[in-house]
C-alpha cells in the first residue's frame, strides 16, 4: 500500500541520497510497485541551508524503471530527500500520477501512503485559488495545501501540521522543503505505519523498519497524531494537533532482524526462499516456550496467569486473508483442546455485523505485519465493545502489537514475498501453543497429554525438513506441469484442514490467476459437484485420522465423474485413489496443517512459475494492505 522512505545525511560521507532512497525503496517494494520516484536537494555542508530546489525524478513501472532514468546522474550528489513506491488508489500508474508531488514551483516534493478522502472539495477549492493541477492523485491536494502554507511563513513542519487539520483520511506522509536557503524535512502519521530513525551522521523514515535496517536497528514508530521533523543527528516528535504542536517522546524499539533476511540469498524469488525457511521459523517459533517437564508452554513478556486464561468465555478472532485462514485453524484447536467456543470473522465484515461483545470475551487479532487496516479497526472496535485483546502478531512494534498490548511474536523473521507463507505455518504455531497452553490453565489437557503434544511438536520440525528438499519440490513441479492447462481448480479439506484448503485456493490464484475454489469436503455434494469435469483439477487434502474416510468419499465422488484428482496428505488410501499423489509424514492431527500447507505453497509456486507468472509481485496485489 505505498512505501516510502525520507533521509537526511550530512554532506560529505560516502554515500549519495539517491542511492540510499533507491536501496530504501527496493525493500519497500512490497507494498506497492506500479510506480516510484525520489525527490532529492543538497544542503551546504554541514549546515541545513541551500541554494537548490528539489530535483523530482519519477517513473510508471517497476523500481528498474526509475533506476534507468536516474542514470543520467542528474540526482547526483544530493544529501536529502524523500522516495517512494506506489499502490494506485487516485489515479492509473502512470508517469504524471507517480510520487513525490511538487507544489509547482519545486520548493517542496512530497510523499503519501493512504488516502485523502476531502480531496475533491480540497482541490476545488485549490483550483479556484489559480492551482493548476498535474496529476489525478489526492496526494497533489496535499502537496499544493502545503506548498501554500510554506511559501507563506517559510516553516515545513507547521505548513505540513496545518495542511493535515484540513484533512479528512488517513495517511503517512513526508515532505522535503528548502525555502529561502533553508532546508526541512518532516513526515506525519494518521493510520498507515511509519517510523524514523536517528543515525549517527543523519536521520531516516520509512513505512517499515526494512528500509533503515542497513542503517540502524533502533527506530521508533510513530504513532496516529504524531509528526516528525528530522535533521541530521536529530529527530524532534510533536503532535499535529494544536497550533504549534506539543512536543512528545516515544520509545525507542531495538530490531533483532538481520538484515540478510530481508535478501533472497540465492533464490530465484522470495517467495521460495521464505518456503525453504519454515523449519528454521518453527524452531524460531518453539525456542525458549515449551516447558516438556510439566507438558507446557510459556510465552515471554507478558504472559497470562491461569486464572486469566479461566476467565475466558469466549474467542473472537479477527484477521483477513491467508491469516483469517490461520485463525480458523485456531478455531479448531482451541475448540477441541481447550473446550473455549470460538468465532472466527472477516476484519473486514466484524464491524458491519454490529457484533456482540459478551464479558469474557478475547478478541484475538492475527496479522503477520500488524498493519493491516482492517484487522486493526476490527481490534479497536472489539476492545471499545469490552473485550481483552491479543495479537498474534509478526511485527514487533507494529501498530496492531501496541493497541493490544498482549502479542504472541510470531517470529518468522521479514516476510517480503507478497503471498505470505511462512508468516502463515508461524501463526499456526502460535495458535497451537496458545491453545496448548489455554488447555493446560483450564484443565482440559492434563500434564501427560501436553507433553506428548510438546513432543510433538518437537518431532515436526525433521518431518518438515523432509519436505523442503529440491526432490520432492521437483515432484510438485512436475504435478504442477501435468495440470497446467486445468480450466479451474477445487481444494478440499476437512477439519483442521479445511482451512488449508482455502489457503491453498488463494495461494494458487494471487499468484498465478487461475480461478481456484477451497471448500470443506463435505460440502461438495452441496453445490461445487456440478464443477466437476475432466478440465477441472481437484485437489484433496486428506491426513490419516478422524476425518479420512469421510474425505476419501468425495475423492470417490469427483472421480465418478471423470475429475482429475491429486491426493495430498498421510492418508494412504486416498493416495491409491489419486491420479497424482503428494505424500506428507504423519503427524498428530492437530499439528497436520503445519505440514499440508506446505506442499500447497509449492505447487502454487511452481504452477505460477511455470506460467511465467511475476511471483514476488503478484498484478494488482500489495503485501500490507493499509487502506479499508
Ligand atoms: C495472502 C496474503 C494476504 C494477507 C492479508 C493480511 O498471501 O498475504 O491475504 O494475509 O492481507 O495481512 P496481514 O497478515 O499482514 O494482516
Amino acid at each position: 500500500m505505498c512505501g516510502i522512505v525520507g533521509a537526511w545525511l550530512n554532506q560529505g560521507g560516502a554515500e549519495d541520497i539517491a542511492d540510499v532512497l533507491i536501496e530504501g525503496l527496493r525493500t519497500l517494494e512490497y507494498r506497492g510497485y506500479d510506480s516510484s520516484g525520489i525527490g532529492v536537494l543538497r544542503t551546504d555542508i554541514g549546515s541545513s541551508s541551500s541554494a537548490e530546489n528539489v530535483k523530482v525524478a519519477r517513473r510508471q513501472g517497476r523500481l528498474e524503471n526509475l533506476e534507468e532514468v536516474l542514470k543520467d546522474g542528474s540526482l547526483k550528489g544530493a544529501n536529502v530527500g524523500v522516495g517512494h513506491t506506489r499502490w494506485a488508489t487516485h489515479g492509473e500508474p502512470s508517469d504524471e500520477n507517480a510520487h513525490p508531488h511538487t507544489d509547482g514551483s519545486n520548493h517542496i516534493a512530497l510523499v503519501h501512503n493512504g488516502i485523502i478522502e476531502n480531496y475533491l472539495e480540497l482541490r476545488r477549492e485549490l483550483e479556484a485559488d489559480g492551482v493548476v493541477f498535474a496529476s489525478e492523485t489526492d496526494t497533489e491536494v496535499l502537496t499544493h495545501l502545503v506548498g501554500r502554507e510554506y511559501a507563506k511563513s517559510g516553516d515545513l513542519g507547521g505548513s505540513l501540521r496545518a495542511s493535515l487539520r484540513r484533512v479528512k483520511g488517513y495517511y503517512a506522509v513526508s515532505v522535503v522543503g528548502n525555502m529561502n536557503g533553508a532546508t526541512e524535512l518532516a513526515c506525519a502519521r494518521q493510520g498507515p505505519p511509519l517510523c524514523v530513525a536517528t543515525l549517527e551522521n543523519g536521520a531516516m523514515l520509512a513505512s517499515d523498519v526494512l528500509a533503515v535496517l542497513p542503517h540502524t536497528r533502533e527506530v521508533t514508530y510513530l504513532v496516529d497524531g504524531d509528526l516528525a521533523i528530522l535533521k541530521p543527528g536529530e529527530v524532534v516528535i510533536e503532535t499535529i494537533a494544536g497550533e504549534a504542536g506539543e512536543s512528545v517522546e516515544r520509545e525507542v524499539t531495538v530490531i533483532d532482524w538481520d538484515t540478510e533476511a530481508a535478501g533472497k540469498s540465492g533464490y530465484e524469488h522470495f517467495m521460495l526462499k521464505e518456503i525453504f525457511e519454515q523449519s528454521e521459523v518453527l524452531g524460531r517459533a518453539i525456542h525458549d516456550r515449551l516447558l516438556p517437564t510439566v507438558g507446557d508452554v510459556a510465552f515471554e513478556g507478558d504472559g497470562w496467569t491461569d486464572p486469566e486464561l479461566n476467565g475466558i468465555g469466549r474467542v473472537q478472532i479477527l484477521a483477513c486473508g491467508t491469516a483469517l485462514h490461520a485463525g480458523i485453524v485456531a478455531r479448531y484447536l482451541i475448540e477441541g483442546l481447550a473446550r473455549i467456543p470460538v468465532e472466527v470473522d472477516y476484519a473486514s465484515e466484524y464491524r458491519y455485523c454490529d457484533p456482540v461483545v459478551s464479558p469474557g470475551t478475547l478478541a484475538v487479532a492475527i496479522s503477520q505485519s500488524g498493519e493491516t487496516a482492517d484487522t486493526l479497526a476490527a481490534m479497536r472496535l472489539a476492545q471499545e465493545l469490552g473485550a481483552q485483546a491479543m495479537a498474534i502478531c509478526n511485527v514487533q512494534g507494529s501498530t496492531l502489537t501496541r493497541d493490544c498490548g498482549r502479542t504472541i511474536l510470531t517470529h518468522a523473521g521479514p516476510e517480503i514475498g507478497v503471498a505470505s507463507t511462512k508468516a502463515f505455518t508461524a501463526q499456526l504455531i502460535a495458535a497451537y501453543l496458545f491453545a496448548l497452553r489455554l488447555g493446560r490453565a483450564r484443565g482440559t489437557i492434563d500434564e501427560t497429554e501436553g507433553r506428548k503434544m510438546i513432543e510433538e511438536l518437537r518431532h515436526l520440525r525433521p518431518k518438515l525438513e523432509g519436505l523442503l528438499t529440491t526432490d520432492y519440490s521437483d515432484h510438485i513441479r512436475k504435478i504442477a506441469k501435468r495440470h497446467l492447462d486445468a480450466k479451474g481448480f477445487l481444494f478440499l479439506g476437512r477439519g483442521v484442514n479445511y482451512p488449508i484448503a482455502l489457503e491453498g485456493a488463494l495461494k494458487l490464484k494471487e499468484i498465478s490467476y487461475v480461478h481456484a475454489e477451497g471448500y470443506a469436503a463435505g460440502e461438495m455434494k452441496h453445490g461445487p459437484i456440478a464443477l466437476i469435469e475432466p478440465a477441472l483439477t481437484t485437489l484433496v487434502i486428506n491426513t490419516k485420522g478422524r476425518v479420512s474416510d469421510k474425505v476419501r468419499s468425495a475423492i470417490e465422488q469427483v472421480k465418478a465423474r471423470k475429475g482429475p484428482v491429486i491426493a495430498l496428505g498421510s492418508d494412504p488410501l486416498s493416495a491409491e485413489l489419486g491420479d497424482d499423489v503428494i505424500d506428507v509424514p504423519t503427524s498428530s492431527e492437530w499439528l497436520s496443517p503445519i505440514l499440508n500447507v506446505v506442499p500447497l505453497q509449492l505447487f502454487s509456486y511452481h504452477f505460477a512459475d511455470l506460467k511465467g507468472c511475476d511471483i514476488d509481485k503478484p498484478r494488482n496485489l500489495a503485501k500490507s494492505v493499509t487502506v479499508e
